[in-house]
């Protein structure tokens, strides 16, 4: 059981108690002793057709409800993750960057804790908007925990530090989604919901029948829009295969895997007159929806992985890029944005627009060290972390991501996504 006696301050692990926040001892045992509580609670898991049927016939009481779940299920939640960090060695915990994140979800707690139960409209107006700050503030969580285990990696095991940030994304994934999906049916309820989606059937974030050609064309268009001299993108297979999904989170998977596929194929094929193409097939299963996108990118021989799943890796003793200079130096530029990470295609492809019209990039060595950037075409340097995360997003409602590569020829990477909506979020939420 957490002892508060214990050194560093468990409110604040990277300061001493004296220097802490002030706080008695007496106020720090009571909010652990709430900790403990939420913490003591089981996290009330839901499949995505269960997020479907609640949402579609929304009404007042309905959207009450849905308030109120999401105000008492994410501290539970967060209750998980902070007692997580808590069993971490004293060590990483200090470490500025994962204190950091303790501190933003001692915050989070404490705000969850006490929002008052919603009751009306307007007070799920004032919650919507409560949630939306808290959104905000924590663009940083990826960018900020995955440089502190980074740096915290020679003192973790690699399947310590990789079940602890698998259980912390999922968790992050899981909150922000309920959080979003809530924020949009009330959005919707009202009648102010963002136009962009308008035509596309949609129950919250949720996409009805979501058209994975379409959302890999779109990705491809993206990304050569960009790309000087980038590969085409061919597109075969089950064409006119739709089904319910959260959209950013197919978009995000499919765009990292085109955007891996193009930068080995480019890079593999420089000088020649020709260049492959990537070749994008969609099959419609009874149960899952499959996409393998193919390039002839030369495989994985040059990255500094033993076995392609070590690509999805946080430690350094499976992936030793994670301590590499030029990805600490991009991690400690994006955990230190005002924007963080840029979570979806559309905010990157609007922060690459940013960055080509303003000729600024983080820093200039990163920008020589990466062709992208010198090409005007990324975001911000690589951090290295869009495969984990891909990795993480097609596991959280059960599917898989598989790389295969054939090294002198090129990769296949295979994606299943579960399309009956049945399974439960992934068990660490
Ligand atoms: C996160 O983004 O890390 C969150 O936990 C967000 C959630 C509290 C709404």
């Amino acid at each position: 059981m957490f002892k508060i006696a214990a050194r560093p301050s468990p409110r604040c692990p990277h300061l001493s108690r004296n220097e802490s926040t002030g706080l008695s001892q007496h106020r720090l045992f009571y909010q652990n002793k709430q900790l403990e509580l939420y913490a003591a609670k089981e996290a009330n898991r839901l499949t995505l057709r269960q997020l479907i049927f609640f949402g579609r016939a929304m009404d007042q009481d309905r959207l009450i409800k849905s308030a109120n779940y999401v105000r008492t299920e994410l501290p539970i939640r967060i209750a998980h993750r902070l007692r997580d960090m808590q069993k971490l060695p004293f060590i990483v915990v200090t470490q500025e960057e994962v204190a950091k994140v303790y501190e933003l979800y001692w915050n989070a707690f404490e705000k969850f804790r006490r929002f008052p139960p919603i009751n009306t409209l307007q007070d799920n107006v004032a919650f919507c908007r409560f949630l939306s700050d808290i959104l905000r503030e924590h663009s940083t969580v990826i960018p900020s925990l995955s440089l502190g285990l980074s740096l915290a990696s020679p003192h973790l095991s690699p399947d310590d530090l990789d079940s602890f940030m698998r259980r912390m994304l999922v968790s992050r994934i899981s909150r922000r989604v309920l959080a979003e999906h809530h924020i949009a049916l009330s959005e919707i309820h009202s009648g102010t919901h963002a136009s962009k989606n308008l035509g596309e059937p949609h129950v919250g974030i949720i996409f009805t029948g979501l058209h994975v050609q379409r959302c890999i064309e779109k990705c491809a268009g993206l990304l050569r829009e960009r790309g000087n001299g980038w590969p085409e993108i061919i597109v075969d297979g089950h064409l006119g295969t739709h089904f319910a999904y959260i959209k950013e989170h197919l978009e995000y998977i499919i765009f990292e895997l085109l955007r891996n596929a193009m930068r080995a194929t480019t890079s593999y094929h420089r000088g020649a007159s020709t260049i492959p193409p990537i070749r994008a097939t969609i099959v419609a299963g009874a149960n899952d929806i499959g996409v393998r996108i193919s390039d002839q990118g030369g495989g994985l021989s040059d990255t500094l992985v033993k076995t392609p799943s070590d690509l999805f890796s946080f430690s350094h003793i499976r992936n030793a890029a994670r301590l590499q200079n030029s990805r600490i130096g991009a991690l400690r530029t994006v955990s230190s944005s005002p924007h963080g990470m840029r979570a979806t295609v559309d905010e990157q492809v609007g922060q690459w627009q940013e960055n080509l019209a303003s000729g600024n990039y983080p820093d200039a060595k990163d920008v020589d060290a990466d062709p992208e950037m010198k090409a005007g075409v990324g975001p911000h340097p690589r951090i290295g972390i869009g495969l984990p995360m891909s990795n993480i997003f097609a596991t959280y409602f059960g599917g898989s991501l598989e790389l295969v590569p054939l090294d002198g020829w090129g990769t296949d990477v295979y994606l299943r996504l579960p399309k009956l909506g049945t399974n439960l979020e992934g068990i660490e939420v």
